[in-house]
Order: structure tokens, then sequence, then C-alpha cells
């Protein structure tokens, strides 16, 4: 349904060149959930954004392709996109102070949205609007259509941006942080509720979040992307069970158990790269533990191990008995130490 090819995307700043994107590649399945997870500043909201061809100012696909319904998007023409767009693909941005018009009314927008590609009649649109809020949630819908965002709660207004995306049954929905400004009560309603609708409508989703407690719940399948790239990419139980990548392994250690201590976020020490120079090699080597001689030199390429499902671009992946709670990791193996420096000298 959605095929992302080596997507490599570039932002040309007054400093310098920034490698946000580096050769992402993803598959969405017709009504499936992929999960988009990674550190902040991996290239979750690039990606999706080079998807939709919204790339703010600055910023450049320099390669790549992104098949949707047997056609590439990055060739389509500025018109046919705008009709892709909320039609077959609808996303809920990051930020949605930023993507409500602060100036108009919410029924307004939501019936703008549906007007731009359908051609119904005000009256018409104004009562899907209404039918819209009434799905997403909202008491009273008619009472609230001719309210400003800003006389909304954080909720609400998330459920708005959720009405709008849907409102044309979209078959691909792009969901970034649709939940994050919210609390957590709150946050597991709308997603219930973002499952429910886009069940019902049949629409395929991708969901990016740093919560992998929502992940678990929400997504078929994950992609971890690591310095603009997919390092780890399965079906969600069995990433779960058998994470491969170091950096996964990271991640998924830093669960706050429920009843337990709560850990800190941040689980793998050290900073993801410079993104204005990476290195040759593999952009996790210098903070991972299980380093080889090729990790500084040569960037592994994301393929199979076991199963043409589990992708994992590592040179050296995890065996499962090497994850298991709590155990320590390769206890004893002593990580390669960068290209110049003798092992075993300080
Ligand atoms: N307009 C821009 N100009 C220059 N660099 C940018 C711009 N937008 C994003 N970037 C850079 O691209 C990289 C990827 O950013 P992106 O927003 O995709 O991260 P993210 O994974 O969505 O993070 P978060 O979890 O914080 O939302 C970052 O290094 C960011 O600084
Ligand atoms: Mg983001």
């Amino acid at each position: 349904m959605l095929s992302v090819r080596d997507l490599v995307v570039r932002f040309s700043t007054g400093r310098g060149v920034v490698h946000a994107v580096n050769g992402v590649s993803l598959d969405v399945e017709p009504g499936g959930t992929l999960g988009l997870v990674g550190e902040s500043g991996s290239g979750k909201s690039v990606t999706s954004l080079a998807i939709m061809r919204l790339l703010p100012r600055g910023g450049r696909v320099v390669s790549g392709q992104v098949w949707f319904g047997g056609r590439d998007l990055l060739r389509l023409s500025a018109a046919e996109m705008r009709s892709v767009r909320g039609r077959e693909i609808a996303m809920i941005l990051q930020d949605p102070q930023s993507s409500l018009n602060p100036v108009l009314p919410v029924g307004e927008q939501i019936e703008e949205a549906i007007r731009a590609h359908e051609r119904v009649s005000r009256p018409a649109a104004r009562a899907r609007a209404v039918e819209l809020l009434g799905a997403v949630g909202i008491a009273r819908p008619e009472e609230q259509l001719g309210r400003f965002p800003h006389q909304l709660s954080g909720g609400m207004r998330q459920r708005v941006m959720i009405a709008i995306a849907l409102a044309l049954r979209p078959t691909l929905l792009i969901a970034d942080e649709p939940t994050t400004a919210l609390d957590v009560t709150v946050q597991a309603q709308v997603l219930e509720l973002l499952r429910d609708l886009t069940d019902e409508v049949g629409a395929a989703v991708v969901l990016i979040s740093h919560d992998l407690g929502i992940m678990a719940r929400m997504a078929g399948r994950i992609a971890v992307m690591y310095a603009g790239r997919v390092v780890e990419s399965a079906p969600t139980e069995e990433l779960f069970a058998r994470p491969r990548h170091p950096y996964t392994v990271g991640l998924l250690r830093s669960i706050p158990r429920i009843g337990g201590a709560r850990r800190a976020l941040v689980p793998i020490e050290g900073s993801p790269p410079d993104l204005e120079r990476l290195p040759e090699g593999c952009p996790f080597a210098p903070r991972c533990a299980w380093r080889i001689e090729a990790c500084w030199t040569q960037n592994p390429s994301l393929a199979t191990d076991d199963g043409p499902a589990h992708l994992v671009a590592c040179h050296d992946p995890a065996e499962p008995e090497e994850v298991g709670p709590g155990r320590p990791i390769r206890p004893g193996f002593a990580p390669a130490p960068p290209p110049g420096i003798r092992a075993g000298v300080a």
C-alpha cells in the first residue's frame, strides 16, 4: 500500500547540510498499522513530511521513492499531490496548535477540508462536520462548531484534528505523535478512538511515537529509527520478544515497569550523532557495547537475518539468549576501540 524506498532528505541551513533522513525504507500493508519509533531527532517527522511532500523550507528529497497506489508520489505534479493529500493520505501533525487555524471556528475548518475535495453543499458539509465531531467523541457537536481552537481543551483539539484527518476516509493516515500533549487518560481514549475509526474506515496507519507502550498496543509492526535510518523492523510481538539491534535492546530495557522503579527513558549512554557530520561506519557504533571493528568503517544495510519479516541493520545482531530480562548483555565482551586506537591501551 505504501512503500518507501531508500529515502534521503537533507536540509541546507546557514551552518551546513543536515543529513536528516539517510536511506529510509518502509512498507505499510493495507489496513495495517506501522509504528515508527526512535529518539528525538531520528528523522520520524521528516520522513513523514517527505512522504506528504510537505517538507519545510530548506528541506529537499535527494533520492528515493514513495510508492503509493501504484505511483511514485515524488514524481506527481503539485496538483496531483494536492488531491492525494487529504483524500487518499491524511496526516495528523506533531503540533496540533500549528495545524489548526486559530482565527477560524473548528466547524468551518472541518467543512473546508471536506469541500476542498468533494462537491458537496455547505449544509451537507456542515452535517458531516457534526457527524464527525460526534464520532470523535465530542459532546453536543452542533454547539462546538462555532468555537475557536483556543476555546477547546488539548484533548478536544486533538479530536478535531482526527476528525479533519478522517473526514475524507483516507486509505492511509499518518499520525505524528497524535497524543503527546495530552494527559495519560485522555491519551488512551484518543488512541482507542483513532484505532476504532481507522478500523471502521479500513485505513492503514503510520503511527509515530516515542512511547513503546503505545506502540505495543497500537502497532502491528514496528520500525525503529536511528540517525535517519530504519535500524530494525519486525512484527510488534516479535520485536518485543526478540529485539536484535543493540539500539532496540536498549530502548526496550528503558520501558518503565508497572509497579517497578521508573527507569530513565534515555536508555543508552551517549547521544545521537551530529547529523551534519555523520561518521563513516554505523552511526550507532560510538554508543554500542557490541561493536566490532567493521562497525567503525561500514554502515550495515537493513537486511533479513531470520525470516523476511524481521529486518535488522547490524553487523552482529543479538541472539535471543542475549536479551532475556535482567540478564547481562554479552558478559566479558569488549567493544572494538575506534580505529587508530590499539585495544588495551588507555
Ligand atoms: N526545518 C529544518 N531545518 C533544518 N533541520 C531540520 C529541520 N527540520 C528537522 N531538521 C532536522 O532533521 C532531523 C530529524 O528531525 P525530525 O523532526 O524528523 O526528528 P523526530 O524523529 O521527529 O524527533 P522528535 O521525536 O523530537 O519529534 C533533526 O536533526 C532535525 O534537527
Ligand atoms: Mg517529530
